[in-house]
């Protein structure tokens, strides 16, 4: 396929083949092949196995996946459907623990079919499928509200690393971390953007690095023992990170090694930003500490990209799939609303009732901006 990456719709929802769509990115960047995906197993498998992968991506993938679960419902009672309905969502919740756009989303979807309670399945199936693609077409506008306002805290030339892929391959189109690129790409700017190879899937050097190219953008791929290195030399005037979770202190969850990377950049002065969705705030976690962190196979760091074993058979391999930052290592979170800094508790709660907000609603319309840029 010659077609560039970009013009490709990460997630998305074929309605001929009444099919989720995917990129699938494990495949990535050697082989652009596209998914078409209807078995409850399949969907589950391919975000577990990170086909489809990135919070605002899984959350799409979910949501979708759930409408197709019920259009395969047969009861015709309400009742019926509703206890279906409530087992292929909590089956789907299972897949992957730590972004909560997962359960975001599949709580959203619950949510339409427990607002017509007693009503016909068949309508119900209706609504599903208008949810779905709304939270699909939401992802798109709220990505490029916080590539907006993630554009504001850097100047043409500026150098930006980033860590792990938080760009449109994690989310339907623009990312979070990635999105002021793009956005600034579209508007004529250039950076320089580093990208940690991000251990041990490589989501940096093979589809941040890939996204990137495909996008025109003087792009540098590091080893992650080689962001300081890039820091001291003073190429770097920020650092940009998605995040799968957010606790309601600011801890912010996200792909392992990002916290290294804000360590870094506290030493060498240079802003760390998190560039979330305020769907990714999950204020019920008052801590990061109280995140819970999906560990992955040992395979992955053992054998995965090596001809042979690179590990001797007889150690143990520790593989949590994401850490947590601390807020104070964080300068600000990046929202669809604005930019969000310290107290974070008490501005996430300027911010109101993430879970319902439409993205086209006014920045922070209670007019609390005290503590927002
Ligand atoms: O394991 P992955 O590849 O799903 O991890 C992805 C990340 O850590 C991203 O930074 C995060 O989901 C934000 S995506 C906008």
């Amino acid at each position: 396929m010659s077609e560039n990456i970009l013009s490709i719709d990460t997630v998305s929802f074929d309605e001929e083949k009444k099919a989720l769509a995917i990129i699938d990115q494990t495949k990535l960047p050697g082989k652009v092949e596209i998914l078409h995906l209807t078995r409850q197993e399949d969907i589950f498998e391919a975000i577990r196995l990170l086909r489809v992968r990135g919070a605002p991506a899984i959350g799409v993938a979910a949501a979708i996946g759930v409408y197709l679960a019920a259009l395969d419902i047969g009861e015709k009672d309400y009742g019926g459907f509703y206890a279906r309905f409530k087992k292929a969502k909590e089956y789907l919740d299972s897949s992957r623990p730590t972004a909560v756009n997962l359960s975001w989303a599949l709580n959203r979807m619950e949510r339409v079919v427990l607002a017509h309670k007693g009503e016909n399945p068949a309508a119900i199936k209706k609504f599903l499928h208008d949810e779905a693609l709304d939270i699909r077409d939401e992802d798109v506008r709220v990505c490029r509200a916080i590539g907006e306002n993630g554009l504001s805290l850097v100047s043409d030339g500026d150098g930006i690393l980033t860590h792990c892929n938080a760009g449109q391959l994690a989310a339907v189109k623009y990312g979070t971390a990635l999105a002021p690129v793009h956005l600034g790409r579209e508007r004529g700017m250039n950076f320089r953007v580093f990208c940690d190879e991000t251990r041990p899937l490589l989501q940096g050097a093979r589809l941040s690095a890939f996204e990137m190219a495909a996008a025109g953008v003087d792009t540098t791929v590091i080893c992650d023992n080689m962001a300081g290195v890039v820091m001291k030399n003073g190429w770097v005037n920020a650092c940009f990170v998605g995040c799968d979770r957010v606790a309601a202190n600011g801890d912010t969850a996200n792909k392992i090694g990002t916290s290294c990377v804000a360590i870094l950049a506290k030493h060498y002065g240079i802003p760390f930003y998190v560039c979330a969705p305020t769907s990714t705030i999950d204020m019920s976690v008052k801590e990061g500490k109280d995140i819970v962190i999906e560990e992955r196979g040992a395979e992955e760091v053992t054998e995965m990209w090596y001809r042979e074993r690179m590990a001797p058979d007889a150690v143990k391999v520790f593989n949590p799939a994401f850490d947590v930052t601390d807020n104070s290592l964080i300068t600000a979170i990046v929202t669809e609303f604005g930019v969000a800094r310290a107290p974070y508790a008490e501005c996430f709660r300027n911010m109101g009732d993430f879970s319902r907000f439409p993205a086209e609603n006014a920045l922070f319309q209670s007019g609390e901006k005290s503590t927002l840029k």
